[in-house]
């Protein structure tokens, strides 16, 4: 993706619902995400398949698979559902759902790797081979830290071990067709040892998931520390180690009202994929204090100002995020989403 078109992956459905408390009914969870479908989204981040005592909402996430993959999609384009799978566990939950259906998805054909990663690995829509109109695309998003304190706390294990589960999951991913973001989470400051998270230390990981075949590295502003400085040197620092532009992904917390600053800068250095939240939600459970993603209304308005393209209608999300903070019971956390429904 270059130019003037942004890709937005909108993951309310998993990073804005998995730190609600009370029980979202799974009906609520599915209605949310084919209102999403509706909006022009091309990427949607649907659920996690981790372990339930963790996590607890996101325990009905085989309910959110199989029903994406039961339902003809009514978008015009293929979208990419993605769901995170922290080990070899998770994917093999995802896989049992996919064996079950194995028309009803969009694959890869398999890729020759570069040694940086998958290079050639076609964006959803654009270059696989003659996708169907009318049926998804199933990606696996795993899901490192930069600090040994947030692993440990988030997956119970050290940053190696953590790298070792997720090559399984990444390399039994891509050997069934489907995609592999892979996130690094604290990026950008840590809840436990705070704003200086080494840069370099992010290039080496981002390396790791690359070589292991992950098709895209997910920076994570988990704790929203991230300034426009400290993302511009993580920017180059990726730059330096040899990882492209098109390989990145920027996930910003909004916690210290940052998010939009810190996505100006990573346009600027190129990067053209962002993910947003509808209504500002979310927050991970193993991170304090973190509050909700940069919220999708916000980022399309200010895309949209810039003279920017995403395909996705403003109107249609700021509805959205209307309705499932209201359903929730939230505050909607989109300015620009109040705004446009006159609150
Ligand atoms: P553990 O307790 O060390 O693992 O957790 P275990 O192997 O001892 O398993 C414990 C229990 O979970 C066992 O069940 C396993 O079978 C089961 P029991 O025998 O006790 O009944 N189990 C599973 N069940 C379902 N699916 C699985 C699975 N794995 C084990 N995949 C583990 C280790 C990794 C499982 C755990 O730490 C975990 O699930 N962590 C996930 C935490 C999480 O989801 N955090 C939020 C997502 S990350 C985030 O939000 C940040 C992000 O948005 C980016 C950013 O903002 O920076 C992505
Ligand atoms: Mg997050």
């Amino acid at each position: 993706t270059t130019g003037d078109h942004v890709k937005i992956v909108e993951v309310g459905p998993r990073d804005g619902l998995q730190n609600e408390k009370k029980t979202i009914p799974l009906a609520t969870k599915i209605d949310l995400i084919e209102r999403l479908a509706k909006t022009g989204l091309t990427d949607i981040e649907a659920g996690s398949f981790v372990a339930p005592k963790w996590v607890p909402q996101m325990a009905d996430s085989d309910g959110i698979l199989e029903h994406i993959l039961k339902l003809p999609s009514e978008s015009q384009k293929p979208i990419a559902y993605s769901f995170l799978a922290p080990n070899a566990r998770g994917l093999e939950n995802a896989m049992s759902i996919l064996r079950k259906y194995p028309t009803a998805f969009n694959t890869f054909e398999s890729q020759p790797q570069s040694p940086l990663g998958s290079t050639q690995s076609p964006t959803p829509g654009e270059t696989a081979k003659s996708p169907a109109q009318n049926k998804p695309y199933i990606e696996m998003s795993v899901f490192a830290a930069a600090t040994e304190s947030f692993t440990q706390k988030n997956l119970n294990c050290d940053i190696e071990t953590s790298l070792l589960r997720f090559k399984d999951v990444i390399l039994g991913a891509k050997a069934a067709g489907l995609r592999v973001r892979a996130y690094i989470s604290v990026a950008l400051g840590c809840p436990f040892e705070g704003r200086d998270v080494d840069p370099r230390r992010v290039a080496e990981i981002a390396t790791d998931l690359l070589e292991m075949g992950a098709d895209e590295i997910d920076i994570g502003d988990t704790t929203g520390m991230g300034t426009a400085p400290s993302t511009r040197n993580l920017l180059k620092a990726m730059q330096a180690a040899g990882i492209r532009n098109e390989d990145i992904a920027m996930h910003f917390h909004d916690t210290y009202g940052q998010a939009l600053v810190n996505t100006i800068v990573s346009l600027e250095h190129g990067i053209r994929t962002f993910d947003s939240s509808v209504g500002g939600l979310g927050g991970c459970p193993y991170s304090p204090g973190a509050t909700g993603n940069v919220a999708t209304e916000d980022v399309l308005y200010f895309l949209d100002s810039l003279g920017m393209k995403t395909g996705v209608d403003l109107d249609a999300m700021a509805e959205i995020g209307e309705w499932i903070t209201g359903e929730i019971g939230k505050p909607n956390a989109s300015s620009a989403g109040k705004a446009i429904m006159g609150r």
